[in-house]
């Protein structure tokens, strides 16, 4: 039996997936958050997990160097890879929004400047809207560039909303909620499907029985 390789996007998501595996009976031999290491083994089930920069993901499962991910959907709808997305894991959640100065000036007399880690998310939101925008690509701290005159605005991922508060910005629009996907390499869905399916099936089992509990607590409390 061939490996069967999980790209997981460095960080919380990473740390996030293990412990759902870890719930379905999957440990990978040597994984703690805080090790350099990059790839991880199971060799009773052959799994291989790596640890790629959430941007990576999309292109290793793409390229079938992967044959699954798991990855926010903030990358994957900046990316547009031609994968398979195929379940919501339901961790991960936060949200894309517009967001400005509280005192937000009058951008009227010029075309409007979106900066933003995500430039084709903000492009297309803009677009349908029907408002043509320049976007200038940050690479972080997308904050900073309307308190610096860089932009009128930013698109960027809201979670907490502290980030925006302590610099003294406010959401103007929500664009849409964000979660964590799994997407499967489309040769890889077909070649091995039966394994991908059994663990699709073993996690939503997990995350069912948790939804649950999490809604009798908040029902109790
Ligand atoms: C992300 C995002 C915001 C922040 C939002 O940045 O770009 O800056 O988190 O989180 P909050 O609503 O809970 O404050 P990240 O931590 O990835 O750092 P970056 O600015 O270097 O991209």
């Amino acid at each position: 039996m061939d490996y069967m390789n999980i790209a997981l996007a460095k960080g919380r998501l990473a740390s996030e997936t293990m412990d759902l595996l870890r719930e379905i009976g999957i440990q990978f031999n040597g994984w703690s958050e805080n090790s350099r290491k990059l790839i991880f083994e199971e060799p009773v089930q052959k799994l291989k997990v790596v640890l790629v920069k959430a941007n990576d993901v999309p292109t290793y499962v793409e390229k079938g160097a992967a044959d699954m991910g798991i990855v926010g959907k903030d990358t994957l709808l900046e990316k547009e890879a031609d994968v398979y997305e195929i379940m919501d894991l339901g961790f991960g959640k936060c949200k894309f929004s517009v967001a400005g100065l509280n005192q937000i000036q009058s951008t009227s007399y010029h075309k409007l400047t979106v900066a933003s880690k995500y430039p084709k998310v903000a492009k297309d939101y803009f677009y349908k809207k029907g408002i043509a925008v320049d976007t200038i690509y940050l690479s972080g701290s997308v904050e900073l560039a309307p308190l610096m005159g860089l932009s009128d605005v930013i698109v960027d991922i809201v979670e907490t909303g502290r980030t925006l508060k302590e610099n003294g910005l406010r959401v103007i629009e929500d664009i849409t909620d964000i979660s964590a996907r799994l997407i499967v390499n489309k040769a890889s869905f077909k070649t091995k499907s039966h394994r991908i399916h059994r663990l699709v099936e073993d996690m939503k089992h997990v995350l069912a029985t948790k939804g649950e509990e999490d809604h009798d607590e908040a029902y109790q409390s």
